[in-house]
């Protein structure tokens, strides 16, 4: 299949994008300390920039002040508070300074039940629309996460006869399961149990529920001043956000539970506010889990009922994914590929028409395909970015093979969360990126300032 349609240049809002390929939001954890964008991130940006990515959408920034973010595990980037800008608006520049690149900045209010608390802070219990723990049902286990468990010695799925056996199990069956695993992940891998078997959260009140909307408002229009050519909401995945629009986690009777418009709120509440204060054009898009893929959780009906409003209010395009931390193999993090296109053409149709991005591909045409049947607008690529950063550059050169292939072994998740430095089990330099200029240096991407000034700089007399 002809893969020229990846490179036909798209515009989102205002933002003209050179090619349909995007870099999907990814949270590596090379975060410098409080917080700050690093070196690291920076290069590991630029990599990406330079292998050819048109869009590249930053790992979930939190924007959230109090500690109850939960979010320390993970060691995320933080926009919350103005110290931080100069470093954003460094790493926008730095991916801009690659021909054409264009980044948007994924923003959330924090994990919510979903806490992956920092442990020393199990005392403040997570912020969330209601008190009801999270708690991941393990037959939704792929294969790469059942190879990562078994990484850390744990033998358990495999004494209960394997991924295939677990997914098969009724709730009967499961229940007795379930309580092994948990008593065993209680006693001998604490640090997990909090990931299978949330703590307990906090419901919110209006007041912080208002002040969190406040943070959002603030902090999203701040980033469009910094340099970031577009905003990204993170409202899947069974988040803090997500966690308000999903009757599974919001019981709450007050203006922000109940219906659709009541769940959809706080999202809609931000959306309108960004919207009012950056002008009709600008990039303002929301991620979202086209079906929350559990029980009583959000159905592809409702969250394209949720895409029409946040429509309404103000978003301009919509990123697909699926699932949450409750299913989070075999949804969100799939072993194969092409798994989320089945949901872009419902969300683009509720929105009328605005650009969808999809994520979840491995191979140039597979891709292709999905572009060429109008199952999505642009595609994105998550562990295949981190195991080839080159993929674009290649693709475009004919060079197709030379595409290392992510092994779906999802080393990368379950280093965030060991919690080790995020490494990829094909790409040795992955998670290095600063420590080898020679991946990120292209004088033919340069700026055309700095390579003037590079130019300018050679033919300078030694002294
Ligand atoms: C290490 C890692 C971190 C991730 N962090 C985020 C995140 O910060 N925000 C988000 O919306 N999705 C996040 N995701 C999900 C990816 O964006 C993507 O949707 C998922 O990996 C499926 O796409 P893929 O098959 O192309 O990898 C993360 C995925 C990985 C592997």
């Amino acid at each position: 299949m002809n893969t020229g349609i990846l490179f036909e240049p798209i515009q989102v809002g205002n933002v003209e994008l050179k090619n349909r390929i995007a870099m999907s939001p990814m949270n590596m954890g090379y975060t410098g300390p409080e917080g700050y964008a690093s070196e690291q991130t920076n290069a590991w940006y630029a990599t990406r920039a330079r292998g050819g990515f048109g869009l590249i959408i930053t790992e979930c920034a939190v924007a959230n002040p109090y500690p109850w973010r939960g979010s320390d595990g993970l060691n995320p980037l933080l926009a919350d508070s103005q110290k931080k800008y100069r470093q954003l608006s460094q790493m926008a520049d730095v991916i801009h300074s690659y021909k054409g690149a264009k980044v948007f900045i994924q923003l959330s209010p924090g994990w919510g039940r979903q806490g992956h608390p920092d442990l020393v802070k199990e005392m403040i219990a997570a912020g969330a629309p209601s008190a009801i723990p999270l708690e991941m049902d393990l037959r939704n286990i792929n294969h790469g996460w059942a190879r990562q468990i078994k990484r850390l010695g744990v033998t358990l799925l495999e004494d209960f006869g394997g991924v295939e056996t677990l997914r098969k199990m009724s709730d009967e069956e499961y229940q007795g399961v379930k309580e092994i695993v948990h008593g065993y992940l209680r006693e001998k891998l604490p640090e997990f149990y909090h990931i299978v078997r949330g703590q307990t959260p906090r419901e919110l009140t209006i007041r912080e529920i208002e002040q969190l909307e406040d943070f959002m408002v603030d902090q999203a229009c701040a980033c469009y001043k910094l340099g970031f050519d577009g905003v990204e909401l993170h409202t899947p995945h069974g988040y803090l956000l997500h966690q308000f629009l999903s009757p599974r986690s919001n019981a709450r009777s007050d203006r922000y539970g109940g219906s659709t418009e009541n769940r959809a709120r706080v999202v809609t509440n931000i959306l309108e506010r960004i919207r009012a204060r950056i002008g009709p054009d600008k990039a303002l898009g929301c991620r979202l889990s086209g079906d929350e893929l559990m029980p009583g959780g959000l159905t592809h009906d409702e969250t394209c009922a949720l895409v029409k409003l946040f429509s309404d209010a103000g978003a301009n395009f919509f990123n697909v994914s699926q699932g949450s931390y409750e299913n989070p193999g075999a949804a969100f993090a799939p072993d194969g590929e092409d798994e989320f296109t089945r949901w872009a053409p419902g969300i683009k149709a509720a929105s009328a028409g605005r650009p969808v991005i999809t994520p979840g591909f491995l191979k140039p045409q597979t891709a292709a395909a999905a572009l060429a049947g109008g199952r999505t607008d642009l595609i994105s690529l998550g562990r295949q970015a981190i195991a080839d950063p080159y993929w674009p550059a290649k693709v475009k050169a004919g060079r197709s093979a030379d595409i290392v292939a992510c092994a779906r072994c999802q080393q990368c998740y379950m280093n965030l969360f060991e919690p080790r430095w995020i490494r990829c089990a094909v790409n040795p330099t992955a998670g290095f990126e600063k420590y080898y200029p020679e991946l990120w240096q292209d004088e033919g991407l340069m700026d055309v300032r700095a390579k003037s000034f590079m130019d300018k700089r050679r033919d300078l007399p030694r002294i």
